[in-house]
């Protein structure tokens, strides 16, 4: 692929992420057009017939800045597949697999990384009773961002919890809250870039606490025991390999520093298509490594494929 190839960019979309994905996207048209590639963008809520068109002739690459269902969970990337156009990030099976959290835990655990111990329940049975001692975290099985996340702390908490408000999929995740701090990791290919600490200046890393400047402090390096860093950088490339995913991927974990060793770090989820706002981990962790924007955009380019 030379410079001058031509770039789809795939933004916004029909998920509850869509306008994050709109930043994203606006953040890597300006990176590739630094870059000196020709590029297109294509918003995938227009129908499908129209997105498939605006796809012919295929461009060299497509760049996935699409976040949440439908961009994130293996469904563009099969219309891709079926195009024969290269991609960008994770393909069909990693995405489907990373996007299910309780899937994703399951093969996770497999491989020896520490997961919170969760239950997966319907409607009725989180307002019938405690699902699990409290706290406990109610969580979507498969949307990002923190949509839908609501954290129990005792049991009176659960009149927060309203039957018509939960707009996700019917399976629900409920999962022992986990004390402590918030680390992300971000794997590019084959290596770990290094371990963020979140601080939110007020209760959890929720969406505001993600989006808006000034609501979280970052902290890189994260000032943690060297056993920690090192685990929790380990479980992201785990995860990442065991998962068969490509590009990067960013892993979110909590971190409960009372437990001895690195025995406290949880992984909570992988990301197959983080963030890449200029707020975005992703982006400051790359640069933090020594690689600009415009390089990690372009490393990604060049490592889109399809059909293996
Ligand atoms: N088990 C847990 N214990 C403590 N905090 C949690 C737990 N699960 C989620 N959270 C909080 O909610 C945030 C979002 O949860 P996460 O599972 O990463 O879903 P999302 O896909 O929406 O990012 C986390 O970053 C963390 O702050
Ligand atoms: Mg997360």
């Amino acid at each position: 692929m030379t410079a001058s190839s031509e770039i789809v960019v795939l933004t916004g979309g029909v998920s509850s992420e869509r306008d994050i994905s709109l930043i994203t996207g606006k953040a890597v048209v300006s990176a590739l057009k630094s870059c000196g590639y020709k590029v297109r963008t294509i918003d995938t809520r227009k129908s499908l017939d129209l997105v498939v068109r605006e796809l012919s002739p295929p461009p060299f690459a497509v760049f996935n800045a699409l976040h949440g269902r439908f961009g994130e969970d293996g469904v563009i990337q099969g219309l891709l597949e079926l195009l024969q156009i290269p991609y960008t990030h994770s393909g069909v099976l990693a995405s489907a697999l990373a996007m299910d959290k309780p899937t994703a835990k399951k093969i996770f655990k497999s491989e020896g990384i520490r997961c919170a111990e969760h239950r997966i329940v319907d409607i009725q049975q989180i307002l019938d009773s405690d699902v699990l001692p409290p706290p406990y975290v109610i969580k979507p099985v498969n949307e990002g961002s923190s949509f839908g996340v609501q954290i129990i702390k005792s049991t009176a908490d659960l009149s927060q919890f309203k039957n018509e408000d939960w707009a996700f999929d019917k399976r629900i995740m409920v999962e022992k809250y986990i004390e402590g701090r918030e680390l992300t990791v971000t794997v590019m290919g084959e290596r770990a870039l290094g371990v963020t600490e979140l601080r939110p200046t007020k209760q959890f890393y929720d969406f505001n606490a993600k989006y808006i400047e000034g609501k979280t402090e970052h902290i890189l390096p994260a000032d943690l025991p060297n056993r920690v860093t090192e685990i929790t950088q380990q479980y992201a490339l785990t995860a990442h390999k065991t998962l068969g995913c490509r590009g990067i991927t960013r892993a979110d974990f909590r971190y409960d520093e009372k437990k001895p060793g690195a025995s406290g770090v949880y992984l909570l989820e992988l990301n197959t298509q983080p963030g890449l706002t200029p707020l975005s981990l992703v982006p400051e962790q790359a640069a933090h490594a020594g690689i600009s924007f415009p390089e990690l955009i372009n490393w990604m380019v060049e490592n889109a494929s399809c059909g293996d």
